[in-house]
């Protein structure tokens, strides 16, 4: 390990699943502060090379400094995975021999922006990564039909209490407009009886409107769609997800691949029938990995 703090989530189940060659060339969709590239960088050559995306400037920052004194190519892509084909016009005809998916965003990350992702921190709820988006958490919660509120706390957030949560928004937005999510929290909260869950009872609220602001999920189906785009034969696909809507996106893609017939397109298969956790050695150490789960997926030569 390096001087780096943070080990990052299943990281030798991802270094034995990419079956890493020194001179192979190989894609972090998001690099974040480097975790898994800086292992993946120290195992290539300097005739390796390892392409870092991330839609978050600063973090990719650190990643450059954490990987400076790796021998391989290093070639630093801010941008959205969904727009991976675009982002890598500079390199027509490239393949990779592996691809990761590490989703999501960490909880420092997610406060620190200042955007109002977590209730933690009492921010303006706006929830916009990337500040050309044109529909905030704020415009959500003040100006969307009860309804559509509900809908959205339902289906991104999971939340069983999605209608009530919605009530509660609008009950009090007809006060004042809901502007902090100090403001957002303590209304969901009102829904909750009792305070003795593990986790704050404005979690999936805030999950959900995350989701939905930033359009995660279609990002995520046009990702993993680019990705697979330009996988060499014999190429993996990692991809780690951390909530149940995430990955049932990742594993309806891999089957749909895996059952395509021999039509002339590349093929596909699993690597591992089974979704790969984390130890409970390592879940005891970082509580971020307990939900994670990775699947693998391998191109397979026609
Ligand atoms: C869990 S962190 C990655 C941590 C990293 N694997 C490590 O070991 O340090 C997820 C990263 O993905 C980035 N991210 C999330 N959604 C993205 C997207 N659609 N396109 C590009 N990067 C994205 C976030 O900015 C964040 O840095």
């Amino acid at each position: 390990m390096s001087e780096y703090e943070h080990r990052p989530v299943l990281v030798d189940e991802v270094v034995t699943c990419l079956q890493i060659t020194p001179e192979g060339t190989y894609l972090d969709c998001t690099t974040g502060e480097g975790g898994h590239a800086e292992e993946v960088g120290r195992r290539l050559s300097s005739e390796g090379t390892l392409f870092m995306l991330d839609v978050d400037a600063g973090v990719l920052a650190i990643a450059r400094e954490r990987l400076s004194r790796t021998a391989a190519r290093k070639v630093f892509i801010r941008g959205n995975f969904r727009d991976m084909t675009q982002l890598l016009r500079d390199y027509p005809g490239i393949g990779f021999d592996g691809i990761l998916m590490d989703l999501g965003f960490s909880s420092e990350q997610l406060a620190g922006v200042g955007k109002g992702f977590s209730f933690t921190h009492d921010q303006p709820l706006d929830m916009r990564l990337d500040d050309t988006l044109t529909v905030s958490a704020r415009d959500v919660v003040n100006s969307f039909p009860e309804d559509r509120i509900s809908d959205i706390i339902f289906t991104f957030g999971e939340e069983g209490r999605a209608r009530q949560v919605a009530k509660a928004i609008v009950r009090r937005r007809q006060r004042a407009p809901i502007e902090m999510t100090a403001d957002l929290a303590e209304t969901v909260a009102t829904v909750f009886p009792s305070r003795h869950t593990r986790i704050h009872p404005a979690t999936k609220s805030f999950q959900a409107l995350r989701i939905y602001v930033n359009d995660e999920l279609n990002a995520l189906t046009d990702g993993l769609k680019a990705a697979t785009t330009v996988l060499k034969p014999n190429g993996r696909l990692l991809v780690i997800s951390y909530h149940s809507l995430e990955d049932r996106i990742v594993k309806r893609l891999y089957l749909a691949l895996c059952e395509r017939p021999d039509s002339g397109e590349p093929g596909f298969r699993l690597v591992n029938k089974k979704v790969i956790r984390p130890s409970d050695a390592e879940v005891a150490t970082n509580r971020r990995s307990r939900s994670a789960k990775l699947r693998v997926l391998e191109r397979v030569q026609r």
